[in-house]
């Protein structure tokens, strides 16, 4: 791998994403012959927020390649309750390991850990922003499920301005041939502008419709979300949106008989439960995929073991980005660093959100 992070599914080539989803492959169909290919090398999970799947696939991952866990999944029971910043939290973890997953609310925590890091850190999710292993999970998933990662309607429905699994998977499928999004969402949840840009500079067509009844017909692929209860300013603002799509069995008789129905997971109530005994559901599978992704990422970034530290970095602009969400707005050390994107505007490094001069 040519990258030493994992900041966003970006960073890795088609060739290398490839790679890793016949390396998942591989090792899912003869396990026995990695339980110790990552023996003396030591996982850390930093998780400021909540998880399930995420953490403990790769703590088992990593624990069925032979090696060893160390972390948090509280930030409150480490020293970041006394106010240890960002920076040293992980430079000092960074000495003690070598492969770090960080999940945290703010976005662009994940690209903030990496240059202060010389263990490898792999973004477990970033607030609203990005979620790569997600992303992996899904086109492993994928990969599996329809033989192909080309040529599909793909629907992705409910959450979409919040949902970091959905951006990080379009931006990944939007570099395959000839596969066209359905968005499907209200207007107030809809995609962000960061990802119709990613869209509009791909191969790939996509439309936006607030039906899901609509769509259904022509979707090769279903990606569900859940409503982002906690990316929400208020309870009001959620009791608007959620319980406006949700997948029965009666919507599923208008699909494809190939359709697959994918979920990251966790489910609140957009997805029936008598759908999960519907053979099309596979969002179960999907979180089994994700162990065998996370363990191919994580020996195929342990082969490399670069122990190196990114160099300095120092502000590009004297500008606050304009996201409140970005990790900018709390670890005030951090440099500004930013894209000139044309016009008055810039786009911030870490959170990719757009911010005028
Ligand atoms: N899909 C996912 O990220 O699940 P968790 O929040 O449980 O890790």
């Amino acid at each position: 791998m040519k990258t030493k992070h994992l900041i966003d599914l970006e960073d890795l080539s088609v060739s290398e994403l490839m790679d890793i989803i016949r390396l998942a492959n591989q090792i899912k169909e003869r396990p026995q012959d990695y339980t110790d290919v990552c023996k003396g090398k030591i996982l850390a999970t930093l998780f400021y927020e909540p998880s399930t799947r995420t953490q403990m696939s790769f703590k088992t991952a990593m624990l069925r390649l032979g090696g060893s866990i160390i972390g948090f999944d509280n930030p409150q029971n480490s020293s970041v309750s006394k106010g240890e910043s960002l920076k040293d939290t992980i430079t000092v973890v960074g000495g003690y390991t070598d492969i770090i997953a960080i999940r945290h609310p703010l976005e662009g925590t994940a690209k903030a850990a990496a240059m202060y890091s010389a263990a490898s850190v792999i973004n477990a999710g970033d607030g609203g922003h990005l979620h790569p292993t997600q992303t992996l999970t899904d086109v492993v998933t994928l990969y599996n499920e329809k033989g192909t990662l080309e040529n599909m309607t793909i629907g992705l429905c409910g959450d979409l301005k919040n949902g970091r699994t959905v951006h990080s998977l379009i931006k990944t499928m939007a570099n395959f041939k000839n596969n066209r999004f359905v968005l499907i969402s209200t207007p107030e949840l809809s995609i962000p502008q960061y990802i119709k840009d990613v869209l509009n500079a791909s191969t790939c067509t996509y439309t936006e419709v607030p039906s899901l009844a609509e769509a259904m017909p022509m979707l090769d692929v279903l990606y569900m979300t859940r409503i982002q209860r906690e990316r929400f300013a208020s309870e009001e603002e959620y009791e608007k949106e959620k319980g406006v799509f949700i997948l029965d069995r009666e919507k599923l008789l208008d699909a494809k008989r190939d359709l697959k129905i994918l979920h990251p997971l966790p489910r609140v109530d957009e997805i029936a439960v008598d759908v999960d005994y519907d053979d099309r559901a596979k969002y179960f599978d999907q979180t089994v995929y994700g162990m065998y992704a996370r363990m191919a990422l994580m020996k195929t970034m342990l082969d490399d073991n670069d122990r190196s530290t990114a160099s300095r970095l120092f502000d590009t602009h004297n500008v606050k980005c304009s996201n409140p969400r970005c990790i900018t707005a709390a670890e005030l050390y951090l440099p500004k660093i930013y894209r000139e994107v044309g016009g008055d505007m810039l786009l911030c490094k870490y959170c990719e959100s757009r911010t005028l001069i």
